[in-house]
């Protein structure tokens, strides 16, 4: 049984229909990448998954168990664990009590969720930075501990909403390294939303592709960058002439 089933999952909201019967699944182990231009709808998808929108149509199995607009705590408690796109600094709290959040999804004790805390910031590379307030840290950092705070739920399956936004090329190559950590060592298993191409093609087994809300593609990142559809409705043809080592690369599109 796929770890994540989803059944024709429609979003409205009002007039404005955000995602549209979207059918897809995710295997346990996978990393599976989801594009699209904005306002395609893909963070709006991750909200219903992550029980932050009620999906106004279809159905959400995890874990083989229809959740279908359970809460976001619910899902989190299930082993679902999201980042958020704009990252919002939980208060005055620094780096170590934002990561407890985490941490307080499975154990009550601060004991515990310190320790568990502290030993995802070492290997995180935020050792350093324990005692600031997130809000202060520069964009790269915070995304790591909106990650650590995430991983501190110990999630099965982990939503990382453009975690590379914002990175310049060398901390792209660390958040590449650091991703295939968490999916390799850790064993969670990632969907990704990411305009940064060049870690979407790196890592995903298979790309997802939303367009005005509907899923438009799925396969093989190679398969799905040559896709005319693809290339029409967000890649553009600049992307596919570098595929092709026709003009020279750029990180992001
Ligand atoms: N809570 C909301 N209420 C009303 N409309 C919304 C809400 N959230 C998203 N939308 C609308 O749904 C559409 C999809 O937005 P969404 O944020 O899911 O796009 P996206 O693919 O994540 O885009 P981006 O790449 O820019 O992050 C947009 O038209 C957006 O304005
Ligand atoms: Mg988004």
């Amino acid at each position: 049984m796929a770890l994540l089933d989803v059944q024709h999952l429609g979003m409205r909201f009002g007039g404005l229909q955000a995602n549209v019967n979207i059918s897809f699944q995710v295997e346990r182990g996978e990393m599976v990448g989801l594009i699209g231009p904005n306002g395609a709808g893909k963070s709006t998808l991750f909200n219903c998954l992550a029980g932050v929108h009620n999906p106004t149509e279809g159905r959400i199995l995890f874990k083989d168990r229809d959740v279908t607009g359970s809460r976001p705590y619910a899902m989190a408690r299930m082993g679902l664990a999201r980042t958020f796109q704009v990252y919002v600094a939980t208060g005055d709290l620094n780096v170590i009590e934002n990561i407890m959040v985490g941490g307080f999804m499975r154990s009550r004790s601060p004991r515990v969720s310190r320790e568990k805390a502290e030993s995802l910031a070492d290997k995180m590379n935020l050792a350093g930075l324990a005692q600031e307030r997130v809000a202060n840290l520069p964009v790269a950092a915070q995304k790591r501990v909106t990650m650590a705070t995430a991983l501190a739920t110990a999630p099965d399956l982990l939503l990382l909403d453009e975690v590379a936004a914002g990175l310049n090329p060398s901390e792209i190559e660390q958040m590449i390294d650091l991703i295939r950590w968490v999916h390799h060592d850790l064993k969670v298993t990632i969907l990704l939303i990411e305009h940064v191409m060049e870690l979407v093609m790196k890592l995903s087994h298979r790309v997802l592709v939303l367009d005005s809300g509907r899923l438009i593609a799925e396969g093989e990142p190679a398969a799905v960058s040559r896709s005319p559809e693809v290339i029409k409705a967000y890649l553009g043809e600049r992307y596919a002439a570098e595929q092709r080592g026709d003009i020279g690369p750029r990180t992001s599109v």
